[in-house]
């Protein structure tokens, strides 16, 4: 049994698709431990609650510097037991232990096809606001284990979503949720879960 902890920051719309592929049979051999949030009023952690799974809120607020925040946030991980990490919409930049603690049990959400419109300073909305600028005319999502980079690890899943006219950064963002991200994440974590990923020279090989 694959034990995992949900990492969030917002609404939690990706951790309700785990939840959901978890219960109905999509996402097997797998149990949620808990779900770790920055933000204290991120509707995740009510989503967390009304699925009775623990919850807990480590906020860069709570501490006087940014190591003990970085600190106490890896040893709430660290409590869960976790075998994989899932960073779905978590918008804080992951420290370095936890990365190094983490390497190829750590994986995250992405709303555009990496290497596209990722790195820094891309994230929610501002992936569909810089895609819509730049016209492109094909969307999507990549679920990647993580390293040092932003956004440079491993690639999992990719699934394209078409743009249409017309879109809006929020229509694009519902679209590419919808159709991609609360698709490909749980496939991920089915596809771990059941040891059909592994990751050579800095790619994955995935056995479907
Ligand atoms: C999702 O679109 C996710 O891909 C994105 O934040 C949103 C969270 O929504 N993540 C990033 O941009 C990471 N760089 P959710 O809280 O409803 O799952």
């Amino acid at each position: 049994m694959l034990k995992i902890v949900v990492m969030v920051s917002g609404g939690g719309t990706n951790l309700q698709a785990i939840i959901d592929s978890v219960k109905n049979g999509m996402i097997t051999n797998t149990g949620i431990a808990g779900v770790i949030s920055n933000n204290k009023n991120a509707y995740a952690l009510k989503r967390a609650e009304e699925n009775g799974i623990p919850a807990r809120c480590i906020s860069p607020k709570y501490f006087e510097t940014r190591e003990e925040f970085n600190e106490k946030l890896l040893a709430a991980v660290k409590e869960f037991r976790p075998d994989l990490v899932v960073l779905a919409g978590f918008l804080v930049v992951i420290p370095p232990e936890m990365i190094a603690e983490y390497r190829n049990r750590m994986i995250n959400i992405h709303p555009s096809l990496i290497p596209s419109f990722c790195g820094k300073g891309y994230y929610g909305l501002k992936v569909h606001e810089a895609a819509l600028e730049r016209g492109v005319k094909v969307a999507g999502a990549t679920v990647h284990f993580v390293d040092e980079g932003t956004d440079t690890g491993p690639i999992i899943l990719q699934k394209a979503v078409e743009i249409e006219q017309g879109d809006t950064p929020q229509t694009l963002q519902r679209r590419v949720m919808e159709q991609a991200e609360w698709k490909i994440l749980p496939r991920a974590i089915e596809l771990i879960a059941n040891g059909k990923v592994r990751v050579e020279d800095n790619r994955t090989v995935i056995e479907e």
